[in-house]
């Protein structure tokens, strides 16, 4: 049962993720636009111990204490969060590790792992008095703010690419959202939500120009440290496109670590992209795009992201934890959801199945080693894509 039985919010203010430049969390805020770069929320965490101020709350509320809604009336909640992680024994025999996990976003409200961040930011605009909204999206984000703008009573408008799957723009509709079709990747619907909230007064809810889609992404990273009751796996394998998961999770792991609620050593963080669209393997790689870049369109919809904003905080996410950044392609990804669904019984979204053949050639390369504790994150549900 939800029964939103909180603690209370221990928020402080927002940092430049850049400069530290202090941003009141108590007005509406964007980015930080002292260094063009994305805010940050900080806690007040010293001295707290994580098992008392833990809510008796089954979704990803019950870590309310590091969230930045301070009135829990504003909470616009659908049961997101509190997803089951698996161990995946027959993969993991296959492979020859020890013990491959997969955390399964796929059984979040909307389908996918984007219901906690739309959650939380949608909470956050009700609590600041937002009205209407924008979003750009490869897909899922833009559903997940539809059903919870539904649900709190928020006009929302959706930018989407045409070529994306005829069930995640119904979704939208269905749930009362205008959308709107664009031929081309999510940076040229960027583009159109921000013509859309300059020329319409919606507060554009792009991918880490808002600052709370990110906490209620950074739920996943608390969420993994307590079904691993605090002991953290060795490697976290990840699909990135705009980068909130991955810097969410990292986000959670650290105020983990200030609270001294986590032990040992902390994850090192894989960041998987579809070789049709790697800005970040680049970026990791040989710190720059290349000059005939040419982005595509993936299967892996989510990670389509030409032009990430948080690139810096991702890169940041690799260096500290020792990871890694590598590409699938198409192919594999399509072979990696066959080959779970017919070993494990799961439907992964290609994202999902991008993380598995990544764990396979790390293994291959010796990158991960068999007496490794891995987990996979699958972001999103197979059954949208059709
Ligand atoms: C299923 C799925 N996986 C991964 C991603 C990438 O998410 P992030 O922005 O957190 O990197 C998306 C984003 O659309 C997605 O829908």
């Amino acid at each position: 049962m939800n029964n939103h039985r909180f603690n209370g919010s221990l928020i402080n203010h927002l940092v430049c993720s850049k400069c530290n430049t202090f941003f009141d969390h108590q007005v509406v805020q964007t980015f930080a636009t002292c260094c063009n770069v994305p805010l940050s929320a900080e806690y007040d965490l010293r001295n707290q111990s994580i098992k008392e101020i833990i809510a008796n709350d089954y979704s990803m509320w019950r870590y309310h204490f590091a969230l930045p809604i301070l009135d829990s009336s504003n909470i616009v909640s659908l049961n997101e969060g509190y997803t089951p992680i698996s161990h995946l024994n027959k993969l993991s025999n296959q492979l020859s590790l020890n013990a491959l996990y997969l955390k399964d976003e796929s059984v979040n409200p909307t389908g996918s792992f984007k219901a906690r961040g739309l959650s939380m930011g949608v909470s956050k605009a009700k609590e600041l008095g937002i009205k209407r909204m924008v979003i750009p999206t490869a897909g899922n984000a833009g559903g997940a703010m539809s059903a919870y703008c539904a649900k709190a009573g928020i006009e929302a408008t959706v930018v989407m690419p045409k070529h994306t799957a005829d069930t995640l723009k119904e979704e939208c509709r269905l749930y009362g959202a205008n959308l709107i079709q664009m031929d081309g990747l999510i940076d040229l619907c960027g583009k159109k939500a921000r013509e859309i909230a300059a020329s319409t007064g919606a507060f554009d809810m792009s991918t880490m120009k808002e600052p709370y889609r990110l906490e209620g992404k950074k739920t996943l990273g608390y969420e993994i440290a307590e079904q691993f009751n605090w002991e953290l796996p060795d490697i976290i394998v990840y699909p990135a496109g705009g980068g909130t998961g991955l810097i969410g999770i990292w986000k959670a792991f650290k105020e983990l670590v200030s609270m001294g609620a986590v032990k040992g050593l902390l994850p090192k963080m894989v960041l998987v992209q579809s070789v049709e669209c790697s800005p970040m393997v680049h970026l990791f790689n040989d710190g720059q795009l290349p000059i005939n870049y040419s982005p595509k369109p993936s299967a892996a919809l989510g990670l389509a992201v030409p032009y990430p904003f948080a690139t810096a905080m991702m890169l940041a996410v690799l260096k500290e934890s020792n990871g890694i950044a590598l590409t699938v392609t198409e192919e594999e990804m399509e072979m990696g959801v066959e080959a779970i669904a017919k070993i494990e019984g799961v439907l992964l979204s290609p994202e999902g199945a991008a993380t598995y053949k990544a764990t396979q050639k790390l293994f291959e390369l010796g990158w991960v080693k068999n007496t490794d504790k891995v987990l996979l994150v699958n972001t999103g549900s197979w059954y949208k894509y059709r």
